[in-house]
């Protein structure tokens, strides 16, 4: 059965570049991104690892830890990492989980048959402070994930936990965002949204962002 969201995310240990990683213990009460990529020393993945070392800041300053994973070993990781920051002027800041026995990569469905035998697809696993799945994304080998992306899902994700709220299509940080159906009691709706709000249709109320 595939991970659902609002599953917990199951723990495991694993070798990683950065030693023996608990997960449940390594992630503490962060938000995690967990990724799969299909193999070192590949072209795609050698720009995906290196835009999210990039990335460093943006992660650390919305709380979320990130890990990435192959079925590759500790030794043929830690000598891409070179390659990596070589080419593309980034350090990798972050543990690459070695699932040479596919424990880890079985555990959370990242390997597709249809797709490769052997290899994980592009998986990401968006999981909270309380260890529960909030997202899940599958790319295939041939198309690099866009990581702009992932951390505007995280912006989502955490701003919609806190405010009554849900964010449109092609939303960004400081966009206008809209209020959840749910929500009908006019002094809630004036209490929670100071700025007021545009009601387009009934159940289509458009307002500022309100953490803004
Ligand atoms: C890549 O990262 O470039 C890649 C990996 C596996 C299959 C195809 C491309």
């Amino acid at each position: 059965m595939s991970i659902q969201l609002g599953s917990i995310a199951p723990d495991f240990v694993q070798d990683s570049t950065a030693g023996t990683i608990r997960f449940h213990e390594w992630a503490g009460g962060s938000w995690v991104i967990l990724f799969s990529h299909p193999k070192d020393f590949t072209p795609v993945c050698t720009t995906e690892l290196g835009t999210v070392g990039k990335l460093r800041a943006q992660f650390e300053k919305r709380d979320v830890k990130v890990i990435a994973l192959s079925v590759d070993g500790v030794e043929s990781h830690r000598e891409w990492v070179k390659d990596i920051e070589e080419t593309q002027d980034a350090k990798i800041g972050y543990p690459i989980l070695a699932d040479v026995d596919r424990k880890v990569s079985t555990l959370y469905g990242m390997i597709h048959p249809e797709a490769s035998d052997t290899l994980t697809v592009r998986s990401v696993f968006v999981i909270d402070p309380k260890k529960k799945v909030r997202a899940t994304i599958t790319y295939p080998a041939s198309t690099g994930r866009n990581f702009d992306e992932i951390l505007r899902l995280v912006d989502s994700l955490q701003l919609t936990d806190s405010h009554s709220v849900a964010t449109p299509a092609n939303w960004k940080d400081g966009g206008d965002v809209v209020i959840v159906p749910s929500l009908q009691d006019p002094k809630v709706l004036a209490e929670k949204f100071p700025k007021g709000f545009e009601a387009v249709k009934p159940y289509l109320r458009v307002t500022p962002q309100p953490n803004r």
